[in-house]
């Protein structure tokens, strides 16, 4: 039977049930007022097909990116992006962190892929170091770094991509990073490989409109790269109307939200601060975390989120990775008032196990 296996399936629940969703890693400032009536506007277009080409809203993200248009490939969210890049590049053998996203090896499966992986490991902080560079050979066709990495929220130094490109150029490798949290990150600690794109054919970056502008349901990703064989490849592979009229308005409107970007960042900078604190008084070990999203372990309360689901909040359960197991979690970063709710349910559990374990 099929498995899902990402947060955010609020769906699933006994309807009726008020929960809060920690599991899922979307902007906690809610969609853009801007892009609600963007999407309003374009209702009264939905009778024809979308523009296959996406040609607006490319023009705009070209200029955003200052990158040229020929570089962008837009498709129904970065998941998307990353079942047609497995079907354009079709590599026989890559490279994953483990643990990291797992629809990597999802759409790598479509094509048979082997899959290498760099293991992470709680004694490094689930950091990637150099030792991954002996891992990239010739046999090695696709690399994916995700930066941050979720679920980890590690930061993986530009130096060292730089070195991965590198190595991956002179094996003949793609190298694929996926920055979809990057917009997240403090401004003084984000960066994007972006400027490498013309000089690095082999690079390829994923991004989403999904989380950053919380307009998951709508689906909205694109890569970036130059290599536009590649691009053409991800058109041949796919419908040409996987992003709607809607979507492509959507994006349109959200490009224009810059002032909403830097206030979404200041805002989870302070909360993830407040989650980061309170976590840490739990007694919980906290690791990376540079995104809109906290990685944790929870040694000293089992069965946490099964706990907290019947207080009403979904955390991410983290042992369906690999190399993880049942003590590790995410959380997002959701509002102030979300976040002291969350804090307070934890504490509560966790004086009733050390009162239980005490009697
Ligand atoms: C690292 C990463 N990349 C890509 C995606 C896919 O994003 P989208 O909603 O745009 O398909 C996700 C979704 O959780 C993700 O965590």
């Amino acid at each position: 039977m099929y498995n899902y296996v990402h947060g955010g399936d609020v769906y699933s629940l006994p309807e009726g049930k008020k929960v809060i969703d920690f599991s899922a890693n979307i902007n906690p400032l809610g969609l853009p007022r801007g892009v609600k009536n963007a999407l309003k506007a374009a209702i009264n277009v939905c009778a024809d097909y979308p523009d296959p080409f996406c040609r607006k809203l490319t023009e705009k993200l070209a200029r955003y990116h200052n990158l040229e248009q020929k570089y962008i490939f837009l498709s129904n969210g970065a998941a998307d992006v990353l079942f047609k890049l497995a079907l354009a590049i079709k590599p026989g053998k890559a490279l994953l962190l483990a643990p990291t996203f797992a629809d990597y090896e999802k759409a790598l499966a479509t094509v048979n892929c082997k899959i290498d992986y760099f293991g992470l490991s709680a004694g490094n902080d689930f950091r990637v170091d150099d030792s991954i560079l002996t891992k990239i050979n010739n046999d090695t066709d696709l690399v994916i770094i995700c930066n941050p990495n979720n679920p980890t929220g590690q930061l993986t130094e530009e130096t060292l991509l730089l070195k991965i490109l590198d190595k991956c150029r002179s094996t003949g490798t793609y190298l694929l990073v996926d920055e979809c949290f990057m917009d997240f990150v403090d401004k003084e600690k984000g960066f994007s490989l972006k400027k490498y794109l013309s000089e690095y054919d082999n690079l390829i970056i994923l991004k989403a409109f999904t989380k950053t502008y919380a307009m998951a349901g709508i689906r909205l990703g694109y890569c970036l790269t130059s290599n536009e064989d590649i691009i053409d490849k991800c058109r041949e592979n796919g419908q040409d109307w996987s992003v709607s009229t809607l979507a492509q308005a959507a994006g349109l409107s959200a490009l224009d939200e810059e002032e909403y970007l830097a206030k979404s960042k200041e805002y989870i900078k302070k909360e993830r601060s407040y989650l980061l604190q309170n976590l840490h008084k739990l007694g919980f070990k906290v690791y990376g975390s540079e995104a809109n999203y906290i990685f944790f372990a929870a040694k000293n309360l089992p069965r946490l989120a099964e706990k907290l689901e019947k207080d009403g909040f979904l955390i991410r359960k983290c042992a369906n990775y690999h190399n993880l197991d049942e003590h590790y979690y995410r959380i997002a970063v959701r509002t102030t008032s979300q976040n002291k709710l969350l804090i307070k349910a934890v504490r509560k559990l966790l004086k009733n196990e050390n009162f239980a374990s005490n009697n």
